[in-house]
């Protein structure tokens, strides 16, 4: 069974998406956090990220393997390496939309994605799951929240993490990659027509994930 889960930055995605593969006891798939590990990867090898080709080979010499602990958290791992940190540093968050523009790093990131959600039964969130990887999911779900909410949710998640950020600089990164991710070209940020939009500005992360498990458990 595939669930997908789409939808923009600071909606609360990710840790819905957590809680429920974590009740079920699916596999979860950040594929976001796949597109981060590629952005880190290309950061430290000074590759020019405006050289599609640079980048493309990049993608194909990597390995990325995304590890559900126990306790529903999640570890990244870029060739065998724990990047589950580092992915989330503001020099990433800045660069990864580019990096997810480009359509031969999109064919790839496809493919492992299919691979790994037909092997499992899982949970996949990110921008183009309902739309592209899998148009056939079980469930589809579009998270969304207000602007302002989504920088005061992202503003305090980082802060959490001990990130010394403002909430002039989130409001500023999330304005740049919403366009960027709803208006490239290939596989755009959008709600597939199949899935249940759910506007969290004014529910909580439980309330969330119980109507998220209500709408699965009744077919
Ligand atoms: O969910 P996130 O903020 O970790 O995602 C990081 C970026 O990766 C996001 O700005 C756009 C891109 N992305 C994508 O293009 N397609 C996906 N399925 C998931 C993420």
């Amino acid at each position: 069974m595939i669930i997908a889960v789409d939808g923009p930055a600071g909606a609360g995605k990710s840790t819905v998406s957590k809680i429920l593969a974590q009740r079920l006891g699916f596999l979860y798939i950040d594929t976001g956090a796949m597109y981060r590990a590629l952005t880190l990867k290309a950061l430290e090898d000074n590759t020019d990220l405006k050289d599609e080709e640079k980048v493309i080979e990049l993608v194909s010499s990597i390995s990325i393997d995304l590890i559900n602990n126990p306790d529903g958290s999640l570890k990244v791992l870029l060739d065998g390496r724990d990047v589950s940190r580092l992915i989330r540093e503001p020099r990433i968050t800045k660069s990864v939309s580019d990096i997810a523009k480009i359509k031969g790093v999109r064919e790839k990131m496809l493919i492992l994605q299919r691979g790994l959600g037909l092997k499992n039964n899982a949970v996949l969130d990110g921008r183009d799951i309902g739309t592209v990887v899998f148009p056939n999911a079980d469930k589809k779900f579009y998270i969304d929240a207000n602007f302002k909410e989504r920088v005061r949710r992202r503003y305090k998640e980082l802060k959490e993490m001990g990130q010394e950020v403002t909430e002039e600089d989130i409001d500023k990164d999330l304005r740049n990659r919403d366009t960027i991710d709803s208006t490239r070209k290939i596989a755009p940020l959008r709600k597939a027509d199949d899935a249940v939009l759910i506007d969290t500005t004014d529910m909580t992360i439980e309330e969330v994930a119980n109507k998220m498990f209500e709408i699965i458990d009744n077919g």
